[in-house]
């Protein structure tokens, strides 16, 4: 093309970790060489691979890379100029990426545990040494999410994030709203076909989510924010029963992830108060969260200039990740090719814009809830936990019994559907259910979002 300045180099790249995704990282530069070189103007190779097991035969030819365990090797390799970690954990590839960054190496990750722990401390090593770290992977694997957050809506006030950003447990929430089974029977299921982990914790407890979602908040927002900082609730204890009720009131169950503004109309200084959470929500069934099914993820995201926007797509998964990391070390290859580095901020805000916000708290919160109770089946149950709610002014909207689901000892389910009533008066009108020695266990509330 006329007046389009043509670039000569190869960059070399070094992989750290090669598991799943590793291998996808290999097939993508390997399959797809062409087009990303029509892009670049010039190769981008894989040079070399480390990884403690050097054994496992991965299926995959790895003609002219060097493959052996020494990672160590690796960051010092000058052919390497990008170095991808992807061993997962905290303390191993913090380590080697400050290593690279020391060593002059740009990095990527996908590594979003690491990232939400400790990327501000990454970032700035990296912002000192002059060196880009690409983390597209991080969140949502293969959706283009973060690139699109922090340039293609660049010119927006955000006003809010609402995700589907783990896999395992849509999959599992979708599978037990089709099937009516329990969760251990789905999430058994969900292991044996590879959606879940043999230690699951990380995703059915919402954790997972929580990392992906401190890392939008901050760049949506400008937040510091870390994942410990976001209540979080799992899917576990979530009963067929919840799922048949939420459709008969027209909702659909999902782990919610949500980073909301709370700056009100007209408010354009001062610090901006967050909402944040991961648990799982009623959403309405005509809501286009409502209709993503099995293990794909979604966002909303919403500006105030551009509306509701929406990303859809596989959030895990060999190829749709590592097709995530290449398009990083593209974005970075190009800067090396020009000599430059990434003019964009990684997240977004430049770093001094991006500071502590106020954390709306639970109890400022209101909204409608679905409240689900086993109660002993005796005379007057029904108008004492009507009276409990009616006590603190939360308003009933519906109220269910269902009999023919009478569990052990002749409890029975009794569902609650509350009007919009302030969370703190909720957790009163808990506390009141608590003391009545009517219940069997402890109330379930799922919040519903009727603004998704
Ligand atoms: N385990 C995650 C999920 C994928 O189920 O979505 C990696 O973050």
């Amino acid at each position: 093309m006329s007046g389009q300045v043509q670039v000569k180099a190869d960059v070399g790249v070094g992989l750290i970790g090669f598991g799943t995704i590793g291998r996808g990282v290999v097939k993508v530069l390997r399959e797809n060489a062409a087009v990303i070189e029509q892009r670049l103007g010039f190769p981008l190779t894989m040079v070399r691979i480390a990884d403690l097991d050097t054994k496992t035969d991965r299926g995959i030819a790895l003609d002219g890379i060097q493959f052996d365990a020494d990672a160590k090797a690796l960051i010092a390799d000058p052919r390497v100029q990008i170095v991808i970690e992807l061993i997962g954990g905290y303390d191993v590839p913090r380590r080697f990426i400050l290593e690279a960054i020391a060593a002059g190496k740009h990095v990527t990750t996908a590594n979003k545990a690491l990232l939400a722990l400790h990327g501000k401390e990454i970032f700035a090593a990296a912002a000192k040494a002059g060196l880009d770290v690409g983390f597209e992977a991080s969140v949502c694997g293969g959706i283009p999410l973060l690139r699109a957050v922090r340039e293609g809506l660049a010119a927006n006030r955000l006003e809010s994030v609402f995700g589907i950003l783990n896999g395992t447990t849509n999959y599992v929430l979708t599978e037990m709203e089709s099937t009516g089974e329990d969760f251990d029977v789905v999430l058994k299921r969900a292991q044996a076909l590879g959606y879940a982990e043999a230690d699951p914790t990380f995703d059915v407890d919402g954790i997972d989510a929580a990392h992906k979602l401190a890392l939008l908040t901050t760049m949506a927002f400008g937040a510091e924010i870390t994942f410990e900082d976001i209540p979080t609730e799992g899917i576990r204890g979530l009963l067929p029963i919840d799922f048949e009720l939420a459709a008969e009131f027209g909702y659909r169950i999902k782990l919610l992830a949500v980073a909301k503004s709370h700056r009100r109309a007209g408010e354009s200084d001062g610090p901006e108060a967050i909402e944040v959470h991961v648990r799982p929500t009623m959403i309405p069934a005509s809501s286009l969260l409502a209709k993503v099914d099995g293990a794909m993820n979604a966002v909303v995201v919403r500006g105030n200039a551009v509306g509701p926007t929406l990303y859809y797509g596989a959030g895990a998964g060999e190829m749709p990740t590592a097709s995530a990391v290449v398009s990083d070390l593209m974005e970075i290859a190009r800067e090396i090719a020009r000599g430059g580095r990434g003019s964009v901020s990684p997240m977004s805000f430049l770093a001094e814009h991006i500071g502590p916000r106020p954390l709306v708290a639970d109890e400022d919160l209101s909204g409608r809830a679905y409240v689900r109770m086993i109660a002993q089946d005796r005379a007057g149950v029904l108008g004492r936990i009507t009276s409990a709610f009616g006590a603190e002014s939360v308003g009933i909207a519906s109220v269910v019994q269902r009999e023919q689901a009478v569990a052990a000892g002749g409890a029975v389910p009794v569902i609650v559907l509350t009007h919009r009533s302030s969370h703190a008066a909720l957790q009163r009108a808990l506390g009141r259910l608590r003391g009545l020695g009517d219940l069997v266990g402890d109330p379930r509330v799922i919040e519903i979002e009727e603004g998704v």
